[in-house]
Formats: C-alpha cells, structure tokens, sequence
C-alpha cells in the first residue's frame, strides 16, 4: 500500500480551478487504479504554514548548535514543531502529486512556504563533499497545472518558473517526475469553452486519467 499526498495551493472552489478539477479527475482514476492506496489531501490555503523567519532561523540555529527542543522560545517551538510535522508527513510518503495554478511566472506563495518546510537538511537532503544530495529517492511525482497563457512555445517560453521549480525542487530531494501535465492558454480557452467545443479542455482531462499507471509503474 502507497501513501500519496495530493497537496493542492488554490483558493478556488475546484469548479473554477482547471489545475484542481484536473486533479480531481487524477485521483478518481487513481482510486480505481490503486484502491487500497492512502490518499492524503493537503489543501495549503486552508492550512497554517509558518514562513521563515526569524523564530525558525534561531531555532534552526540552535538546535543545530546542540540546543534541545524543549530549550528553545515557545515561538520557536510552536513554529518548528509544526514544520517538523510537515516533512515527516511528507518523508512517509511515497508519491506527490502538486497541483497549482500559474501566478505571477510562478507557484503560489502557499506552495513555496510549503516547499521551504519540507527542504530539510538531514530529513530530505544532505550536504556531501560533491554538494547537496536528495534523500526521497525511490519517490514518484507529478505536477499538475493551469496556465493562462502559453509557455510551451512563443515569446513567453522562456519565461515560465512555476512547473520548472516544482520539477527542480521534486529532482533536488530525489523524487523522480513521472509527469507533469499542463494546461494552458486557459484564459482563451475559458473564452472558447463559453463560446464553442470543450474538444481541448476534455483531451486534458482524458491525458490525466491515463496518468495513474504510468505514476504507478516501477522505476526503471
Ligand atoms: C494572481 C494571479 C496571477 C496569475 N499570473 C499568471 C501568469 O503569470 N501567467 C499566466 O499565464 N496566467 C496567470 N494567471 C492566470 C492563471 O494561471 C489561470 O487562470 C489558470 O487557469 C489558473 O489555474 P486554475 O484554473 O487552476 O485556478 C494568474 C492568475 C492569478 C489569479
């Protein structure tokens, strides 16, 4: 039995969210394929995230000076407690999928102040002589998102920094991407949807139910 974590960073209701109905649509298929996998849905805006500041800074700096838990600020503990328990719900996982819609070239700042609880020295990477190393592998991924506009080609190629940090973030821990599956120029789609054939928007959909075998096959 696998443990999946679906963690989503949306504040939409999932019937205005293409990248969350796109997930929706990845967990029914599969639930059918794996039926006795745990699921576990994490929805980042509707969970309480500590940023790093400067509580987390000094208790990262004291416990790595050899301080106890238990000697450190209530600030400090409150926030590092709930950081700790976030990468070890993540480090007993065995698959991610991250879901997100494209703000701004990139994540939503929910996913990124996840993303910096989970980087964990000694739980998810370590430092080596030849630089940092992964310590999730033997993990799968994948990345689920929305786009308004068109990165895949176009002027704005280049300029796409939300599904390359997830892959890059994903790569640096080493998770292994089974696939990211985008869906973009919504923005015109939207237009389209509302004037003409959701022929596009339903190939997506039929992309993302094919997923689970390909996100359960062994590594090779
Ligand atoms: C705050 C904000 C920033 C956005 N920035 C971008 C952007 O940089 N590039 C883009 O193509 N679309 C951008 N969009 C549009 C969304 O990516 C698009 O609506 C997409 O469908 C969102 O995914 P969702 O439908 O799952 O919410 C932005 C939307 C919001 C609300």
């Amino acid at each position: 039995m696998a443990k999946v974590l679906n963690i989503t960073a949306n504040p939409k209701p999932v019937e205005y969210s293409y990248s969350l109905s796109m997930a929706q649509a990845f967990l029914e298929a599969y639930r059918q394929e794996s039926p006795n996998d745990e699921i576990t849905e994490i929805d980042l805006y509707e969970t309480d995230i500590p940023f790093v500041d400067k509580y987390v800074l000094s208790a990262w700096d004291k416990l790595q000076q050899g301080t106890d838990f238990d000697a450190l600020s209530d600030a400090e503990k409150n926030k590092v407690g709930q950081m700790n328990q976030m990468v070890d719900q993540f480090t007993a996982a065995d698959k991610y999928v991250f879901v997100t819609p494209l703000w701004n070239l990139s994540v939503p700042p929910k996913m990124k102040a996840y993303i910096d609880t989970i980087c964990i020295v000694g739980k998810t990477f370590k430092y080596t002589e030849q630089g940092p190393v992964g310590l999730m592998n033997g993990k799968k991924g994948i990345h689920i998102q929305a786009r308004g506009g068109m990165y895949s080609e176009g002027p704005a190629k280049d300029l796409e920094f939300g599904d390359r940090y997830i892959r890059g973030i994903l790569s640096f821990l080493g998770v292994e991407t089974a696939a990211s599956v985008i869906a973009e120029g919504m923005l015109q789609c939207r237009i389209r949807l509302m004037t003409s054939s959701p022929r596009r928007w339903n190939g997506r959909n039929r992309r993302v139910r094919s997923l689970p075998s390909r996100f359960n096959k062994q590594q090779g």
